[in-house]
């Protein structure tokens, strides 16, 4: 559904990306790992659209749906839990609107028999049966169901959004983004201000959901009980494997130590044929063969181990979870 290729991206002369090339498909849950910097917030910019880059492409499919939680959040003043976490149906919200027109209409006019009483019984009849389709009679108990799930209790539904803090506004557009059954979900530290209940209740709402998830975390738990992918941003290039956070770091250091040892039987080889081109260059009838062994040298493809990054880390302290409201 959404395919990037050779996507670079620099800052001031220093590539931050250079030419990575991924797809995304329904059911991939990608954990975005890579140390403080390397590009992970970046990289969900590029694939929301907030950003553009230097080259490549981002090709995303017609009618995907790309929901993106950003770590500002501005909420329209004045709106309750509920009313704000409703903005995430916006047809819905737009055929009730039409609803009470027609109805209002149909009650105040009594031209019974003209063409346009007539043209409004009609649209009656479609909007109404759009408003079933697109789930109008339970987009209500949905949205009560997931603002429960990340927390809320009912006393708070109808309670301004400016009077909770900072943390619990992040868990109403978190609860927008999940109802507006976005194709991509891309999650920049959900879990940053979520409880325990409230990040189990997350971690099984994002395995039973069937588009594409890319989620940022330091909770090494999370990642492992939710995504099914990781791709690691390291100096510039990704490394991709099908394989939650554990698993694709002892998959990375068994791959690292394989190259290592590949490179130092390599280095061997090399030793062996530099001392035999030595002791055929004091020959002259071995000329020849010295000539052949340094050109089959030259040939060789150098293994190269994956670099690591080894730049001083910052160091972050955990941030304390904001559990009043
Ligand atoms: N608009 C910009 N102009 C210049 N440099 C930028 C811009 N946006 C990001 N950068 C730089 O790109 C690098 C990557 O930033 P980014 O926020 O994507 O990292 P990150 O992996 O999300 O880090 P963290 O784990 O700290 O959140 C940083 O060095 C940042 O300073
Ligand atoms: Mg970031």
């Amino acid at each position: 559904m959404l395919n990037v290729h050779n996507l670079s991206v620099s800052f001031g002369g220093e590539y931050l990306f250079e030419e990575i090339s991924f797809r995304l498909n329904g059911g991939d849950r990608v954990g975005l790992i890579g140390k403080n910097g390397a590009g992970k917030s970046t990289l969900l910019k590029l694939l929301s659209k907030d950003m553009t880059f230097d080259s490549g492409t981002i090709a995303i499919e017609k009618d995907v749906k790309i929901g993106f939680l950003r770590q500002d959040i501005d909420f329209e003043q004045g709106r309750t839990v509920l009313e704000e976490a409703y903005q995430a149906f916006e047809e819905i919200k737009a055929l009730e609107q039409r609803l009470e027109y027609i109805n209002q209409q149909l009650a105040e006019r009594t031209d019974y028999e003209s063409e346009g009483y007539h043209q409004l019984m009609v649209d009656l009849n479609d909007v109404s049966h759009r408003y079933e389709i697109v789930g109008g009679y339970n987009y209500q108990g949905e949205t009560e169901k997931i603002l429960q799930g990340l927390g809320f209790v009912r006393e708070d539904f109808t309670k301004k959004t400016d009077t909770f803090s900072g943390g619990w506004r992040m868990r109403i557009e978190l609860a927008k983004l999940l109802l507006q059954s976005n194709d991509v979900l891309l999650l920049d530290e959900p879990t940053n201000h979520l409880d325990i209940e409230s990040i189990i209740w997350l971690e099984q709402f994002l395995r039973n959901h069937t588009g594409a998830v890319v989620i940022v975390s330091h909770d090494k738990m999370f990642l492992d009980n939710v995504t099914n992918r990781t791709i690691e941003i390291s100096l510039g290039r990704i490394y991709d494997y099908n394989k939650p956070y554990s698993k694709y770091l002892v998959l990375r250091h068994d791959m690292k130590q394989q190259q290592l040892n590949a490179q130092k039987n390599q280095e061997k080889e090399i030793q062996q044929a530099e001392r035999l081109i030595e002791k055929f260059r004091a020959k002259s009838t071995k000329a020849s063969m010295a000539q052949s062994l340094i050109k089959k040298l030259d040939k060789i493809e150098r293994i190269e181990v994956d670099e690591d990054d080894n730049s001083v880390m910052n160091v972050r302290f955990p941030i304390s979870i904001t559990l009043e409201k």
